[in-house]
């Protein structure tokens, strides 16, 4: 299993004040050397975090996996081509929304994607993402597109405010993923993970190929540095991976 860190919240550090530090491709940089087997980053059509110079940076800068996660416009998908990342995980982009809030609705965007945005991603060698909820007529929808891997929306059970909805959205996460794996898809992870709730998930959820983590490692990097705080996840990691 693969850790993928989102940088998106140095970009956002950086904002806060105007000035050119700390640099995205940096800490990026500092990740994979601490072990991380890739980056993600999320370039929004308003560009509150990542912004275009940092698209190219990190194209540069990363050794590992380069996971461009982006809302399915037609400016995303010309900057997508350009990058020429290994995975591009597609997701809903609403404008008020503090993150991604959910998953993409199949039902509302599969002949969008079928027609245009598939098509269009067909022509590179970019493999293709979705990020989903665990409902199992999206994942069927999502295989019918031909998607190589689906990100489980993990927020639900980050967030749940009673252990009852924990457990309920656990199980949910463990039949998606058998789901998946049974389609032949790659099964991601990702949204609100973090040291204390990742054990649980990893104990939980089966075939796993990669989880994505970025608020609360950047967050504990503040305190631990970034080296520090990408061992200690990639310890949790390991532990998982030995056990199953
Ligand atoms: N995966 C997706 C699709 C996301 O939108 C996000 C948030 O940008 C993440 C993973 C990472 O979530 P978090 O920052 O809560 O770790």
């Amino acid at each position: 299993m693969n850790l993928l860190v989102n940088i998106d919240h140095v970009a956002t550090l950086r904002n806060a004040r105007g000035e050119g530090y700390p640099v995205p491709a940096e800490a990026a940089k500092v990740c994979e050397e601490a072990g991380a087997d890739g980056i993600v980053f999320h370039l929004r059509g308003d560009r509150r975090h990542i912004v275009d110079d940092d698209v190219e940076a990190l194209k540069k800068t990363v050794k590992g996996t380069l996971d461009f996660e982006m809302a399915a416009t037609d400016e995303m998908l010309g900057i997508l081509k350009k990058t020429n990342p290994d995975l591009c995980t597609l997701v809903p982009e609403g404008r008020e929304e503090l993150t991604t809030e959910g998953g993409l609705n199949m039902s509302v965007v599969f002949d969008d994607f079928q027609k245009r945005v598939f098509p269009s991603i067909r022509e590179t060698d970019i493999k293709i993402s979705l990020f989903l909820d665990p409902n199992p007529e999206d994942i069927n929808m999502a295989f019918e597109l031909g998607a190589d891997a689906i990100e489980l929306h993990t927020g639900t059970f980050a967030n749940a405010a009673s252990d009852d909805i924990k457990v309920e959205e656990l199980k949910r996460l463990k039949k998606a993923a058998i789901q998946i794996h049974q389609l032949g898809m790659k099964v991601n992870a990702g949204h609100g993970l973090n040291l204390d709730n990742l054990p649980v998930f990893l104990d939980v959820v089966p075939h796993l190929n990669e989880v994505s983590i970025g608020h609360a490692l950047i967050s504990k990097s503040l305190f631990w540095g970034l080296p520090k705080t990408v061992s200690a996840y990639l310890e949790i990691i390991s532990i998982y991976q030995d056990v199953k």
